[in-house]
């Protein structure tokens, strides 16, 4: 039943037929959304790109169209032509851009058939995420998903607008290359001219866009592919896209005055949003003492509350505990909650899943409190506390008790945990903010050593630069980290509604201070020569003052959409085991191949 294409010329879209076409013999083509014999008549929802329009074929006018139309199933490929009528009184459908018009059929020609499809073109699938991926073209047929990449290709004109009028070039960087230091896996490259060497996939375009500032090309930027090999959540994928951009001769505010405008220019053009003229800073410490997260959700309250001073002198052996050997203790009230004792318990596992040893809490009732722990509290303890959180009839506190990353792990987390659960989140609210004055460096336990907060190339505030001399000479670990803790890096991220949505810093650009830098990290001349070796050449070659950033286009694309994972603005993205459905990436690949790459794969 399948016809030829060769005459037929589509004049419009069927999600733009109008009311202006009535009268007008028009030829449509696409897909059958739907399709419904009424004896007589049949009605084809045709779908395209832009949206739907019906046709009506009737038996009696057209015997030769409707034989065919009785034939069609979903998702066939029609093209249509035939008068465009407005619909009879009590048919119209408001809901449809084109519902108050319909195609009355002249001729169907059937383009292509469809097997039954193995889940309906439907907004609301309850299919699994595997199977939709595993058909991504079918899943992509639906009108959200459609909207989503349009929503995708705006975004990139509105950014190469914006940047091209500020003077930026827009410069390719390399994807087979070496190791670039974001901290994550890399994805490697067998060579097969070099036996046993392999490409690194780039985590960002760091090294190459200094370079790029070494060359004087003083302004670049780039939508780039980044790739990173670490372990997946809603938010991140391993390979996703940046906004890349670096510039010469710039203090932080240059760099962060043209985030701003980028990030102002996507709201205002894709959602006749005008954010503020300048976003809010906020600093890392008050980010963490508030919040306990380096990319604060402020649009609910829940606020961390410190309470180490209350307990300093108390007998209750856990907090005692921690707190001598300089742990904090802090506190979060949920207010006005009259949680149950199960829902209590619930909150309490979700932290010790975190890993916490406990999570200790007041339930305030009229009259008394109902607690495991008030017992070992002081009286003075007991009224200090309830003051400094403002606990009253109703409301439930809960304490973490230890080191103060940890604290602010657990409370940072469940402060989250119980905004979403609870519904404490205000939507409709765009939240964008700096985070600003970040120590370059932390103690990192798990690894024994320091570890730059963002890469290791980001400067350190000039005036701190002795401090850092002077903690390489210092032998006791204690002061020593002291010292470096209280190095400041220019360095910036900024956070959109609770994510960080990008970062960035002013560079190092003298070899004397990177070496101190590398030499702090514990990372040997050996290696930083094998690994970053090209950059640090460079920076001997007369290489400007210079700082950037990246954002993460896919987030800010989601977040503006109002979607769940990022994976919704990801043409083709892989699941949370990093596997692509629809390719059946990764595989296997013929015993050839591992020949020609000098390859063995063991068991
Ligand atoms: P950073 O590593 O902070 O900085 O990355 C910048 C932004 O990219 C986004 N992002 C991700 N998005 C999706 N999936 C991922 N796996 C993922 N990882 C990061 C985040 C993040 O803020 N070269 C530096 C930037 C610079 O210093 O100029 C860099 O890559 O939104
Ligand atoms: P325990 O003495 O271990 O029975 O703990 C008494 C109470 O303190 C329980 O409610 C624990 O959940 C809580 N708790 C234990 N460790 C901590 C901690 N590190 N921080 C906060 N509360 C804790």
């Amino acid at each position: 039943m399948v016809e030829g294409f060769k005459d037929f010329k589509r004049d419009k879209y069927c999600g733009e037929v109008s009311e202006k076409d009535i009268g007008k013999e028009i030829s449509v083509a696409g897909w059958v959304h739907k399709v419904r014999n009424h004896g007589g008549v049949i009605f084809i929802d045709l779908r395209d790109r832009e949206g739907v329009v019906q046709v009506v074929v009737e038996e009696k006018e057209n015997p030769q169209a409707y034989e065919k139309a009785d034939r069609v199933r979903s998702e066939f490929v029609l093209g249509v032509r035939g008068k465009v009528r407005r619909r009879p009184k009590g048919t119209e459908n408001p809901k449809l851009k084109t519902g108050y018009v319909e195609i009355v059929a002249d001729e169907v020609k059937v383009f292509n058939t469809s097997e039954v499809l193995p889940f309906p073109i439907e907004e609301e699938t309850h299919v699994s995420e595997e199977l939709k991926l595993r058909y991504r073209y079918l899943d992509l047929r639906r009108e959200g998903m459609k909207k989503n990449l349009i929503f995708r290709s705006k975004a990139y004109k509105v950014i190469r607008d914006f940047f091209s009028k500020e003077g930026f070039v827009e410069v390719e960087t390399p994807l087979l290359t070496k190791s670039t230091p974001e901290g994550a896996r890399d994805f490697i490259v067998p060579s097969r001219l070099h036996p046993g060497k392999f490409y690194a996939l780039p985590q960002s375009p760091q090294l190459f866009k200094q370079i790029l500032m070494v060359a004087g090309i003083d302004k670049y930027f780039q939508i780039a592919k980044c790739l990173r090999d670490e372990d997946l959540r809603a938010d991140r994928q391993p390979e996703f896209t940046q906004i890349d951009y670096e510039m010469s001769f710039v203090q932080e505010e240059d760099v962060m005055a043209v985030a701003e405008g980028v990030i102002r220019s996507l709201f205002r053009e894709l959602l006749g949003v005008q954010l503020p003229e300048r976003f809010e800073r906020l600093s890392y410490h008050e980010a963490m003492d508030r919040y306990g997260s380096d990319k604060p959700d402020r649009r609910f309250g829940l606020e961390l509350i410190e309470l180490t001073d209350v307990f300093k002198n108390t007998e209750f052996k856990v907090f005692k505990g921690v707190i001598d050997k300089g742990g904090i203790v802090k506190a979060i009230n949920f207010k006005g909650s009259n949680l149950s004792r199960k829902e209590i318990d619930e909150l309490v596992a979700f932290v010790q899943k975190l890993g916490a040893k406990g999570l200790a809490w007041i339930k305030v009732e009229e009259g008394k409190l109902n607690s495991p722990i008030v017992k070992f509290f002081s009286e003075e303890e007991v009224n200090n506390l309830l003051s400094r959180t403002g606990a009253e009839p109703g409301d439930v506190v809960f304490f973490s008790a230890d080191r103060k990353d940890l604290v602010y792990k657990y409370l940072g987390n469940l402060r989250l945990h119980i905004g979403k659960t609870y519904g404490l989140i205000k939507e409709g609210i765009w939240d964008v903010f700096w985070v600003v004055d970040f120590p370059l460096m932390e103690w990192d336990e798990e690894e024994g050593r320091f570890m730059s907060l963002h890469h290791p190339f980001t400067a350190p505030v000039e005036e701190d630069i002795g401090k850092l001399k002077e903690a390489l000479e210092e032998r006791d670990l204690e002061r020593k980290k002291k010292l470096v803790h209280s190095v400041r890096a220019r360095a910036y991220d900024m956070v959109l509604n609770g994510e960080e949505i990008g970062g960035g810093s002013i560079r190092i650009h003298r070899s004397d201070v990177q070496r101190l830098v590398f030499e702090l990290l514990d990372i040997g001349e050996v290696e930083a020569k094998e690994k970053f070796g090209f950059l640090l050449e460079a920076l001997k070659f007369g290489t400007p003052p210079h700082g950037g950033l990246a954002f993460g286009l896919d987030r800010i694309l989601a977040i503006m959409l109002g979607l769940d994972s990022i994976r919704d603005v990801i043409p083709f993205p892989k699941t949370q085991k990093g596997v692509c459905p629809l390719t059946d990436a990764p595989d296997y690949v013929s015993p050839k191949q591992l020949r020609e790459t000098h390859i063995k794969v063991e068991e």
